[in-house]
């Protein structure tokens, strides 16, 4: 059993802006993107985070030019393979959400690998969303559980089509930071802003007095 803990997602975005302000090309935002993954992987469980969902790549990344779609999805393949072995170290169970049959051989390949590598962890529980429309994964009743806070790197407000069912009592951390900037000291932001806030789920007010001043329930 995965001990429970937050269910923090992520939309990790801004990896193309970082890599343009410095002169370098977007395929190096989302090199450095992946560092970052690693950092706040390692990082979470400290911060009592149970489940960690993380955005990669979106249905709609489809519609970006060839070149960097192959070179995201040959970085996620790599980054896959090369964090397996420290994943089953460190009991992470990494799962794939989101459409399968459109991703090239070697990272099907991959993710079926690092999954039942990983099949046993009970530290982590880490879902990757590749090829990933939270309105097809509806469609399709595929859910993961519900999230408790979500982050969004980057700047935007804005969902993005990324867990729109699991986010329906979600508290959301927007940060300017691009993801690739983003490690433990960000996360754990988050999730200190998070326990500060008051989650009602349509409730009164903790601290509210009576409805009718006077009458108690
Ligand atoms: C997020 O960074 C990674 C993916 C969407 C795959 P972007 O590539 O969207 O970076 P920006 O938003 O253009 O800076
Ligand atoms: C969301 O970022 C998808 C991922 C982070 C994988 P996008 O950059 O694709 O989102 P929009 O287009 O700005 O909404
Ligand atoms: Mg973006």
């Amino acid at each position: 059993m995965i001990q429970r803990g937050l269910h923090v997602a992520a939309i990790m975005d801004g990896n193309g802006r970082w890599a343009t302000a410095r002169g370098l090309p977007r395929r190096a935002g989302h090199r450095a993107g992946a560092r970052a993954v690693r950092r706040v992987v390692e990082g979470a469980p400290a911060l009592g985070i149970g489940e960690l969902t993380l955005f990669a790549f979106s249905s709609d990344n489809w519609q970006r030019p060839l070149t960097e779609t192959s070179a995201l999805l040959r970085l996620l393949e790599g980054y896959l393979r090369g964090e397996a072995p420290r994943c089953v170290a460190e009991g992470v169970r990494v799962r794939m959400i989101g459409r399968r049959d459109r991703l090239p051989a070697g990272l099907s390949a991959a993710i079926a690998g690092v999954e039942s590598a990983t099949a046993t962890g009970t530290h982590l529980a880490l879902n990757i969303a590749i090829d990933y429309s939270s309105r097809r994964a509806m469609e399709l009743g595929e859910r993961v559980r519900d999230v408790d806070l979500l982050i969004r790197t980057g700047g935007e407000q804005r969902l993005s089509d990324f867990l729109l069912w699991e986010c329906a009592w979600a508290e959301f951390w927007f940060t300017p930071v691009r993801w690739p900037d983003f490690g433990v000291a960000e996360l754990a932001a988050a999730v200190r802003e998070y326990g500060c806030r008051e989650r009602r789920f349509g409730g009164p007010p903790a601290a509210a007095g009576p409805a009718v001043p006077g009458v108690s329930a």
